[in-house]
């Protein structure tokens, strides 16, 4: 089968590998589209722990089951799915086991024709998705349906500041909260993006890049009760600003790094609830799909790549210019 394989660091091809066989409790799935996640970029980079190569990357994928293993029944055969990225998060709710992995490092992903999965990580893929909004739903959906309600506990009329809108996890997470009443603001580094998250139900938005923007957002639109963000880096003092007394930071991402200086004493006096997540578990998955099927949400795609032009697809994540989903469509 025709695979992207990642030989090294920034070492990225296509190339012609085996097709996996199903193990006990196992399908193979006959992929028709993979979407790409930052962390792509992370391990194509060489910034991510545990890097092992080859590896095929990938964590987001939908298609069809074609081969069932042992023990798995047959009807699985023929069902359009889409794959659950996070395996053996464990029984607590509250944080995944050390064993917790996603797919796509260390094990091979989804960037390929084929692939094999264990049945616990299958969902049925929605019909009012095509294979492209299927495929970009899992990784970046979870993320965000746990950051915004399992953690931050969102609930309607309240005011979430969503940064970085361009982000995949970021638009899912302003859909998610404009379909359940809260009221979203957003930032970018783009006013076209803001505008576009307009469309989307976004109330108001800033450029983060602008010096001083904070306090201006803040006086007409702040303060927020959450505030969602993966960018972490200098410019999280200013997100402390701009959250209401007795309100959360909820943050699953560093793409700026550390945050240098933290204000502290804003943290301890202000009452602010800082909530570290990560993806999401079992019952996470299965609450964000029924979520997305109830009220029918359309992932936003940003671009959409043959298979053959893997690269140019990592390339225009990497250069940021995506508003949403980067998707590879596997002939
Ligand atoms: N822990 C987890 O479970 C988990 C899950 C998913 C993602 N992540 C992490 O979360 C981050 C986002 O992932 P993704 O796949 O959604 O990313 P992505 O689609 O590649 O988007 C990255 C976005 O970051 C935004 N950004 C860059 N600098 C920023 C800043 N200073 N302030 C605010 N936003 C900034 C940009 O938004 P604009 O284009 O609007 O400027 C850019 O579009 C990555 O660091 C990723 O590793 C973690």
């Amino acid at each position: 089968m025709k695979a992207a394989i990642l030989r090294g660091v920034n070492q990225l091809a296509l190339d012609e590998v085996g097709r996996p066989a199903p193990g006990p409790g196992e399908v193979v799935i006959r992929l028709r589209a993979a979407a790409l996640n930052h962390r792509d970029v992370w391990i194509k980079t060489g910034h991510y722990a545990g890097l092992r190569f080859p590896i095929i990357p990938g964590s987001d994928g939908a298609g069809t089951v074609v081969e069932v293993g042992q023990g798995v029944d047959g009807n699985w055969a023929g069902r359009d799915v889409i794959i659950n990225p996070g395996f053996d998060w464990g029984h607590n709710e509250g944080a995944q086991e050390p064993r917790f992995t996603i797919l796509g490092l260390p094990k091979d992903g989804t960037l390929a024709e084929f692939i094999h999965v264990p049945i616990c990580q299958l969902s049925a893929k929605s019909a009012h998705l095509s294979w492209e909004e299927a495929a970009a739903l899992p990784l970046s959906g979870v993320t965000a349906y746990r950051a915004l309600f399992s953690r931050a506990g969102l609930k309607a009329h309240e005011k979430v500041l969503i940064t970085g809108i361009g982000a995949g996890t970021a638009l899912f997470a302003l859909q998610f909260a404009e379909k359940i009443g809260a009221l979203p603001c957003v930032t970018s580094s783009s006013p076209a993006k803001i505008e576009r998250a307009r469309g989307l139900g976004a109330r108001a938005g800033a450029v983060y890049a602008e010096a001083g923007w904070a306090a201006e957002f803040g006086r007409h639109h702040g303060p927020f009760d959450v505030v969602f963000d993966s960018a972490g880096g200098a410019g999280l003092n200013d997100l402390l600003d701009l959250i209401a007394p007795g309100g959360r930071l909820v943050f699953f991402g560093a793409t700026r790094g550390n945050p240098p200086d933290l204000a502290w004493r804003k943290v301890f006096w202000r009452q602010i609830s800082l909530l570290g997540t990560t993806m999401g578990s079992s019952a996470d998955f299965a609450a964000m799909t029924e979520f997305v099927l109830r009220h029918a949400i359309r992932p936003v795609v940003s671009e959409v790549f043959p298979l053959d032009r893997v690269a140019d697809a990592f390339a225009y994540l990497e250069t940021g210019r995506q508003f949403g989903k980067v998707v590879v469509r596997i002939p």
